[in-house]
């Protein structure tokens, strides 16, 4: 089953009527074959014919040709039932494929004018479609540019008919000096000749004049290894196309806008593309110079319409590869996030206590009472061990540590840095704790650093120097610390640390009322503490603290936090302040 190809006899044809062949393939994407068709498929370097093909049921439309051995297929869109045997009436999208051959026979006069030019020359390929070119083997110098475009416009203008015929080879070498090698020598060949030059076999489809074809307006040079690609754009419309007011209807204009649309959807160049706008819009345009012949009120509508639509198109058809870009701007800066206060405040924490020769560690958050309390020479009736003040986690309680807590404090590390490593110990624990409270001043969860200094000889001097230096280093140099005498289980003697107030400085004023902020706990570890922790008494001492995070980060100059509990909010525009 073959197809016959119609539009090798004429050019012009532009519908049939057919038989369906062959249906591969469901609505999207399908192929149909037919018995005859005027759709001309893709080869010879000219793209394929777009087009509709009308059944009872439906359409299929037609977005690309192929020539497979005797068989032409049509692929695209199916809308309907269609099935072997049916009648079909094909119809090509005529500006497109007129276009085609436009370019196509153009692409033959330009070789023969350059053959006139440079009889030497041998061709390897031809394309006739978006972008049009003849490759020739060698380098063919510049300067032929201007020339080539010229003899070709010449021979355009002598208006030579353009011929095709269906010969047998035999015959075809006697008329033509040259044949390219491996024609078919089974059947008749199509060729095609330019009055007054040699045949050459051509299975595309050709205007039947020179006069048909616009004037070249460009040819370029593109130099590929030991080759020349003779590029050539044709202008968009013949010349002497001039319209007049007696020729001025709604269907000229109608049929002047549909085609500058489909050439303007087709081009893929931002040349062509200029180009199109200089002809229809330009100061000397066709749209310009159509607008002084206008003499009647319809066709006024009708142009302004055509003109609407044009420029519409023009502006809307994107054209991404030439877009010009300044490759020196500064790329776009995609959002950053921040390391949340808390963090930045630990980080800062961490690192004071690290120079001067604390290991930082993390102990469980949720952990047994026995570290949490028990160890850390808390009686069984402190009111932190009840649970209105404690989380207890709903588990079996352990023989020996007792029941499971959310860690109320980070003092839970004492113990289990004692166990880790022996003296000499400088910790500095900080971690999440927890307690049933929540208001302006306190989260539910929150974070606490506690330090440990056990070794020998290890006095309040010590822990007051420590202080200091943490003080200093954290808040400024301008803020003092002092111990406030306290009490507090596993320290003996306790203190409560104090720093003086960043804005009266210890002076007192209204925020602090006395002159000094309360920072936390501390004092000289408990000796029943460092024997739960198996510390030698008798040899070893040591000095303890454990501070809010948050409440000391509050109390840093210049950071004033009405309400704690934002700070857990998770509200960008207040966490991006910091
Ligand atoms: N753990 C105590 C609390 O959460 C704070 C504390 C006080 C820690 C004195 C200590 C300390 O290490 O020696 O309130």
């Amino acid at each position: 089953m073959t197809t016959k190809p119609l539009y090798l006899e004429d050019s012009y044809q532009k519908v049939c009527t057919a038989k369906v062949l062959e249906v591969d393939g469901k609505k999207g994407n399908c192929k149909i074959v037919l018995d005859q068709t005027v759709f001309y498929p893709e080869g010879g370097g000219q793209p394929s014919d777009q087009g509709i093909i009308k059944f009872e049921s439906g359409v299929f439309e037609v977005k690309q040709v192929l020539l497979k051995g005797d068989k032409i297929i049509h692929e695209g869109v199916l809308k309907g039932e269609l099935i072997m045997g049916d009648k079909v009436e094909c119809e090509i999208n005529w500006i497109r494929r007129y276009h085609n051959m436009q370019v196509h026979s153009a692409g033959h006069i330009l070789h023969e004018a350059a053959k006139e030019l440079l009889p030497n020359i041998v061709p390897i390929e031809g394309q006739h479609g978006k972008k049009a070119f003849i490759k020739y083997q060698g380098k063919i110098k510049e300067e032929y540019q201007l020339q080539i475009k010229e003899k070709t416009n010449n021979l355009i203008d002598k208006s030579l008919a353009i011929n095709t015929e269906f010969v047998t080879l035999s015959e075809l070498k006697k008329r033509s000096p040259w044949i390219p090698e491996r024609l078919p020598t089974n059947k008749p060949l199509r060729i095609m000749w330019v009055e007054g030059y040699t045949p050459i076999p051509d299975g595309g489809t050709q205007v039947k004049s020179t006069s048909e074809i616009p004037y070249i307006d460009t040819v370029n040079f593109e130099y590929e290894e030991d080759c020349t690609k003779v590029i050539y754009y044709l202008e968009i419309k013949k010349k002497e196309s001039t319209i007049v007011s007696s020729d001025l209807s709604p269907e000229v204009l109608l049929n002047i806008k549909n085609e500058a649309l489909v050439m303007i959807m087709e081009s893929k160049d931002p040349e062509e593309l200029d180009r199109l706008r200089v002809h229809y819009l330009g100061k000397n345009g066709q749209l310009t110079q159509i607008a002084h012949e206008i003499r009647d009120a319809e066709v006024g509508r009708v142009f302004n319409e055509a003109k609407i639509a044009i420029e519409n198109a023009l502006v809307n058809t994107k054209q991404p590869e030439k877009i010009s870009v300044d490759e020196t701007l500064p790329g776009k800066l995609p959002p950053i996030g921040h390391l949340h206060p808390v963090t930045h405040a630990i980080e800062e924490i961490s690192s004071i206590f690290e120079k001067i020769g604390f290991v930082r560690v993390r102990y469980p958050e949720v952990d047994w009472d026995w570290y949490a309390f028990e160890a850390l020479n808390m009686q069984k009736t402190h009111p932190a061990r009840d649970d209105i003040e404690t989380f207890f986690v709903d588990v079996p309680e352990n023989k020996k540590l007792g029941k499971l807590v959310l860690t109320p404090h980070t003092s839970n590390g004492q113990v289990r840095e004692m166990e880790r490593t022996k003296p000499p110990i400088r910790m500095i624990n900080i971690g999440k704790c927890y307690r049933r409270q929540s208001d302006v001043s306190h989260t539910v969860m929150f974070h606490q650093f506690e330090g440990l200094v056990v070794d020998e000889g290890i006095n309040i001097t010590h822990l007051k120097g420590t202080i200091d230096h943490f003080v200093k280093q954290f808040f400024g140099q301008n803020r003092k610390s002092r111990l406030r005498p306290y009490h507090f289980q596993f320290t003996e003697p306790s203190f409560e640390v104090d720093v003086t107030c960043d804005i009266c400085l210890g002076r007192g004023c209204k925020l602090c009322k006395e002159g000094w902020l309360e920072l936390g706990g501390a004092g000289m570890v408990h000796p029943n503490v460092l024997k739960a922790g198996k510390v030698d008494t008798t040899k070893y001492t040591g000095f303890a603290f454990g501070w809010g995070v948050e409440r000391t980060y509050m109390m840093k100059s210049g950071v004033k936090i009405d309400d704690l509990r934002l700070l857990y909010s998770n509200d960008i525009r207040f966490l991006n302040q910091f």
